[in-house]
């Protein structure tokens, strides 16, 4: 049985190039023997799977994209793009085929309820390979400003905010666009409010870093949530692009168990 429901089918040519460029760097494609990644939820067309294909494929010419759509209009019009390497099927968080790699559900929970959530993580991360992750985020509409969390079989292990560094007023415009299980808990009292909080404050006292881009800014910024005790993930290279990655516990709902 299909699990989940028809949603809005927004998306758009390159709204998700700040995930793919993560995505790329995860060890796991590069190493497994089946790289299969399943791209669920692409919505209205097959753009943002093809643009995971052309991605994806540089580092690991082997790799497979499956689509995997709740709506079979979409999944109809997305097959008539299909290609050696990609291929498009119907279905929802069971994740019918074999066991992927990598699973990209990207702006498909933040159409759902919070109370969703959990459970709709544990029916994903299963159908991963020991290795696998699910990318579980949400974004704009033309995807500068993303958040993501990175969930293996063990439960979540990360959030990553990914921003568009030039023009960027305050990195708290992420409150906007947290993945569902986070949204709601911008409060105070939650530690994701708490690092929201971290973020802008660090941007504004580095400020007279933006003479030197606002890549520096950003780094300048990375460099200080770790020294105040934030779990942050590195290499600098990441924090260059506008990334900033920590352990999921730093942030997670108070009161938030895995099992
Ligand atoms: C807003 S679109 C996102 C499109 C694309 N991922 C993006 O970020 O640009 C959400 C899509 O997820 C689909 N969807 C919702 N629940 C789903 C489920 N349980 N399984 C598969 N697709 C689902 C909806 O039908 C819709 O086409």
């Amino acid at each position: 049985m299909v699990e989940g429901r028809v949603t809005r089918g927004t998306t758009g040519t390159n709204r998700l190039r700040r995930v793919d460029r993560w995505i790329a760097s995860l060890p796991a494609l590069r190493t497994v023997a089946d790289p299969l990644v399943v791209d669920l939820g692409y919505g209205a067309s097959a753009t943002t799977t093809l643009e995971l294909y052309d991605r994806l494929v540089r580092i690991r010419p082997d790799v497979e994209l499956v689509g995997v759509e709740i709506e079979p209009e979409r999944v109809r019009l997305a097959s008539e793009r299909a290609k050696p390497g990609v291929s498009f099927r119907l279905g929802g968080f069971e994740i019918p085929g074999r066991e992927a790699t990598i699973i990209r559900a990207f702006n498909v929970l933040r159409q759902y309820d919070e109370s969703e959530v959990l459970d709709n993580w544990k029916r994903m991360s299963a159908r991963l390979q020991p290795a696998g992750t699910l990318v579980e985020g949400t974004c704009n509409e033309i995807g500068r400003v993303c958040s993501w969390v990175a969930i293996t079989k063990n439960g979540p292990q990360s959030l990553t905010v990914s921003l568009r560094l030039p023009e960027l007023e305050r990195p708290s415009i992420v409150a906007e666009r947290l993945p569902k299980a986070l949204i709601h808990r911008n409060v105070e009292g939650e530690r994701v409010h708490d690092f929201v909080e971290a973020l802008d404050r660090h941007w504004q006292y580095n400020s007279g870093l933006g003479a030197f881009g606002p890549s520096q800014r950003w780094i300048a910024v990375a460099r200080a949530m770790k020294a105040d005790g934030w779990p942050v993930h590195g290499p600098q290279s990441r924090w260059k692009l506008g990334e900033l990655t920590v352990d999921w516990q730093a942030v997670a709902p108070i009161g938030f168990r895995w099992s």
